[in-house]
């Protein structure tokens, strides 16, 4: 035996010394929901520690979370209303669009990006226009255009459509030449999204996202999405959720090689939660340990529940 690889794990030292993957604060992105009112705290029932947040709460929220280094949040809207068009969603005064100029007034250096979506804004729960019961591909994209533009107005710095509609990218970077897309490329149709839609109220009336978001069989695919998706103009290419979709992570980055993101999403939390609230699981480790595997696996940064929390025991 002349290579003998356990040498390398003999002290904590030698173990920090060649570990591949660190992680940072700055590889975080904490995702917030927007509501109406003041000094509104809503507990979300199926994610323990998150809450649906009026926007004077958010803002000192947001304060709390730059203190332990993390620099990015992604902003999802509850409207006081919802429509069939979705008109909260661009509305100029809509909850999201307060809360960034709210964010950006009071934390200017912060990375604010916005989801550009329309479950959380028509009464159907369906992420574009319907025509009988069918999502309007084409009819839907003018409407992204005005909820992107209408957030880059605000302030935002990304804007983040995740409603998977063909030419979505395209529509957007013709609106905005110059603003930063991150696309939710390859999203998958995941059973993983539950405690999402009770958070934001966003689940669909009638049936199911399949005929829209990706099939979970589904590999080749994906890298389809993603090439098309760069070649419209994104800038930064996304994989939801993250954890049964490492291998797409993967294999994006190594054939792209191009900034990417993941999207630890609310059912991958609310699991650690659960568990680690029995204690059946070590849930600070095991948080860490999933963070490291998504970056091992080509994510450059993450969106997660766990950001804040996180992020302060990496500092
Ligand atoms: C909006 C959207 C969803 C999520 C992010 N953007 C829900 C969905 O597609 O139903 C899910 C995020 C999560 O589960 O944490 N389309």
């Amino acid at each position: 035996m002349k290579t003998r690889l356990r040498n390398l794990r003999q002290t904590a030292g030698l173990r920090k010394l060649v570990r591949e993957t660190t992680l940072s604060p700055d590889d975080l992105v904490m995702p917030y929901f927007a509501r109406p009112g003041k000094g509104q705290r809503t507990p979300i029932g199926s994610m323990p520690g998150q809450f649906q947040l009026s926007i004077d709460e958010l803002v000192k929220e947001a304060r709390g979370l730059v203190k332990t280094g993390v620099g990015s949040i992604i902003l999802f809207g509850i409207p006081s209303s919802k429509d069939p068009k979705g008109s909260g969603g661009f509305a100029k005064n809509g909850i999201v669009q307060q809360a960034v100029r709210a964010l950006k007034d009071a934390l200017p250096d912060l990375v604010v990006m916005t989801d550009v979506c329309m479950c959380e804004y028509t009464d159907h729960g369906h992420c574009g226009i319907l025509k009988g019961r069918e999502v309007d591909n084409d009819a839907t994209l003018p409407y992204l255009q005005k909820i992107a533009v209408s957030h880059v107005e605000a302030g935002a710095d990304i804007v983040a459509p995740s409603g998977m509609m063909d030419g979505v990218v395209g529509a957007l970077r013709q609106a905005l030449p110059k603003t930063t897309i991150l696309s939710y490329a390859a999203k998958y149709a995941s059973a993983f999204y539950g405690p999402f839609r009770e958070a934001a109220g966003s689940a669909p009336q009638f049936g199911d996202r399949k005929a829209y978001q990706m099939d979970y069989g589904n590999g080749d695919e994906a890298l389809r999405e993603i090439r098309l998706d760069l070649e419209e103009g994104a800038d930064i290419i996304m994989v939801k959720p993250a954890l049964a979709y490492l291998d797409i992570i993967s294999r994006a980055k190594e054939t792209f090689g191009c900034p990417m993101a993941a999207y630890n999403v609310s059912g991958e939390y609310a699991m650690i939660k659960a568990a680690g609230e029995r204690g059946w699981i070590d849930e600070k480790k095991v948080i860490l340990e999933t963070l490291t595997s998504i970056k091992r696996a080509g994510s450059d940064f993450i969106l997660t529940y766990f950001a804040r929390g996180a992020a302060a025991w990496m500092t």
